[in-house]
């Protein structure tokens, strides 16, 4: 087993140091940046489906359902589809509108989650077609699908998904783009530009690993820390809730992640000198709303945590701890601003005693209901 680990104490940590080479996985073969071409090969007999679509609907669970999140933000911005998430726990039981035709994208990390695999079957039992984004080949929900893109990210081991998340995401990123020029919902310059910053991504993970020393003294501020809030807005808003599901599930913390502007509809009520809040405020266009979200939180004396664009020069002066990542474009940021919240996780969880591979009472795959 010390040899799977190759030389890192944890799986989960040896998982996200994969990530610049997980993604670059993810990516091999699928883009050429200069050319503008985008393409996922195991995706040519419904293209037309896909491309035509009125709405997409998204199924998945866990962090996957996340990813999801990601994806819906950026197929909207991009391909102009409309698209919905759905928990595929609560898509099978209720009855959903699903007709002849209808697209649905599945994300899988393990491919056999009951729920995804049922929710699947029902959509498929009313005609729709089914794209699934799985890592494990030949999976359940790899051969229940009609088409489909693996992750490529070999192996994932600790229960907390980490660079399965970054796959998925990277996928879902390259699907969007290949909507966009097939639709021609983005310029052949637009085109190019996005895709050079995606090729660029497993760079600048790579650089954001280097936070890992100054996440785990950070870290050890928070080991007895009872709860804690994650905000993000926009692309960030998912990252937030991925932040905060990863702190739960391997360091017992409660957690909650939220959209940062509605934070005043409820979370706001907790933020007091004990409440560590971590907020995902890298430069984007929501950058100045998040400032002012950060603001409201240092009035009732919570502790900041920001995750920041490299050289942003205003949120450090109002924040009490500060990790700067690589900018890229919005869209693509999950990518790099999760990065420094696995690795905050993983030390906080590692600082309380806790088994951070296989965190009590979770699976890695839930193939029950
Ligand atoms: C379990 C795992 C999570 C995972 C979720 C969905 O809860 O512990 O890490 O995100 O299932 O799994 P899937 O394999 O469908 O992505």
């Amino acid at each position: 087993e010390s040899i799977e680990k190759g030389g890192y104490d944890y799986f989960m940590l040896k998982e996200i140091f994969e990530q610049p080479k997980s993604i670059r996985d993810a990516l091999r073969g699928r883009l050429i940046a200069a050319n503008g071409h985008v393409n996922l090969g195991g995706i040519h007999k419904y293209l037309d489906n896909l491309v035509n679509a009125k709405r997409i609907v998204i199924v998945a669970c866990g962090t996957s359902w996340h990813a999801g999140l990601v994806a819906e933000y950026i197929i909207e911005e991009f391909a102009r589809i409309p698209v919905e998430v759905e928990y595929a726990s609560e898509f099978r039981y209720r009855n959903p509108i699903i007709e002849e035709g209808d697209i649905i994208i599945a994300i899988s990390q393990s491919g056999e989650t009951a729920d995804t695999l049922a929710a699947i079957e029902l959509a498929k039992g009313r005609g729709a077609i089914i794209f699934g984004v799985c890592n494990v080949v030949g999976s359940s929900i790899a051969r229940a699908t009609h088409e489909g893109a693996y992750i490529h990210a070999g192996p994932e081991i600790g229960v907390a998904s980490t660079k399965a998340f970054t796959g998925q995401v990277t996928v879902l990123a390259l699907l969007g783009l290949m909507l966009a020029k097939e639709r021609k919902t983005l310029s052949e310059n637009q085109l190019k530009d996005l895709l050079r910053q995606l090729e660029r991504i497993p760079q600048k993970v790579e650089q954001a690993l280097k936070l890992n020393a100054q996440i785990e003294k950070i870290a050890k501020d928070f080991v007895d820390a009872r709860n804690f809030l994650y905000l993000g807005r926009g692309y960030n808003f998912p990252v937030a809730l991925e932040g905060a599901l990863k702190l739960k599930e391997i360091s017992y913390i409660h957690a909650e992640g939220y959209p940062a502007a509605e934070m005043k509809h409820g979370p706001i009520a907790l933020i007091d000198e004990e409440m560590p809040v971590v907020v995902i405020a890298t430069r984007d266009n929501s950058y100045d709303k998040i400032l002012s979200n950060i603001e409201e939180v240092k009035a009732r004396r919570g502790k900041v945590i920001a995750v920041v664009t490299e050289g942003d020069a205003a949120i450090p002066k109002k924040v009490d701890y500060v990790i700067e990542v690589p900018s890229t474009h919005d869209a693509f940021m999950p990518l790099v601003s999760v990065i420094p919240l696995q690795l905050l996780s993983y030390h906080v969880a590692l600082m309380r005693g806790c088994n951070v591979d296989q965190p009590r009472n979770l699976a890695k795959s839930v193939t029950v209901e």
